[in-house]
């Protein structure tokens, strides 16, 4: 695997999701274990863009319970529906949200968290996880992330064939 990322600072974000992508796939190479590879990747990610917390929740006997993470301790389970991770997973969509304060039963782990985007992770048609990543800036987020963090997704999905 690779011992560092390569990133262009200056790039637009889009183009920093696009150069992450593959680096994100070789980081897993060769590597069989879940967590390991997924503690690879939200590290990747806090550390090119900087968001405030980058983490995942793993579907576990219907609920949704923390996996690794980067950023400030969090809370450790979500129930089928609630707050935006499990309303994520509820509706089977990534949800972007600008103003977490507007939405309603956001669950608040930190109130520095200003916006977020949760993605889902679907294998065999199935949710699997959800990816969060929140800011401490206010609406943060655009289709670019949305965009980027889909693929993400898809990528981690794959680890599951
Ligand atoms: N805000 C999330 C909870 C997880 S933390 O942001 C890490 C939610 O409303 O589901």
């Amino acid at each position: 695997m690779a011992e560092s990322l390569i990133v262009s600072k200056t790039a637009a974000r889009r183009q920093q999701y696009e150069e992450l992508l593959p680096q994100l796939q070789s980081l897993s190479n060769g590597e069989p274990d879940l967590y390991a590879n997924l503690a690879n990747l939200v590290a990747a990610i806090k550390e090119t863009f900087g968001f405030f917390w980058v983490g995942v929740y793993l579907v576990k006997n219907g609920e949704l319970v923390l996996g690794p993470f980067q950023g400030p301790i969090a809370c450790t389970r979500i129930k089928f529906g609630k707050g935006v991770c499990g309303a994520s997973w509820e509706s089977g969509k990534t949800i972007m949200v600008p103003d977490v304060d507007a939405f309603p039963g956001h669950i608040a782990c930190s109130s520095i968290s200003k916006s977020e985007v949760v993605v889902p992770v679907f294998v065999d048609g199935e949710i699997v996880m959800v990816i969060d990543v929140d800011s401490d800036q206010l609406d943060d987020f655009s289709q670019d992330d949305i965009d980027g963090l889909e693929k993400i997704a898809n990528l981690i999905s794959g680890w599951y064939a």
